[in-house]
């Protein structure tokens, strides 16, 4: 009697154990409910600006149109952004991954229409 009610305690600690683990490796997209939440500016600026350096450009961030987020082992930001030169203002995607103070920007690439 007594053994079964450990037993059976270990059964669903180890369920829950289980459970929570499955939740934060199953990781997924989240939108981003506010474009203009100063962070994710931020992070858009960073990406014109890695993008700038990189390619010789000299973008200025517009708006951030939309984007979401993914929590992994740091948040991975997708975005899609306007930006212009002095002369065009053109889409972009961009993604960027931070860690903690690290920020690296993957993929900065127009967006058609
Ligand atoms: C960016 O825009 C494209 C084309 O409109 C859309 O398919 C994609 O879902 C958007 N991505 C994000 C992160 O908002
Ligand atoms: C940043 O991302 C690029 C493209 O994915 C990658 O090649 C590079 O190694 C990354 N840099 C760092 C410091 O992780």
């Amino acid at each position: 009697m007594k053994f079964q009610y450990v037993f059976l305690l270990f059964v669903v600690l180890m369920t829950s154990t289980i459970g929570v683990k499955n939740q934060v490796i199953a990781s997924v997209w989240n939108p981003i409910k506010d474009v203009n939440d100063p962070h994710v500016i931020d992070i858009a600026k960073y990406a014109v600006t890695e993008q700038d350096k990189k390619a010789k450009l000299n973008l200025k961030l517009d708006k951030v149109i939309s984007g979401e987020t993914k929590v992994e082992v740091g948040t991975t930001y997708c975005l899609n952004i306007s930006a212009s030169d002095n002369i065009v203002s053109n889409k972009y995607n961009v993604v960027v991954l931070e860690k903690k103070h690290f920020r690296n920007l993957t993929s900065f690439v127009p967006l058609q229409g």
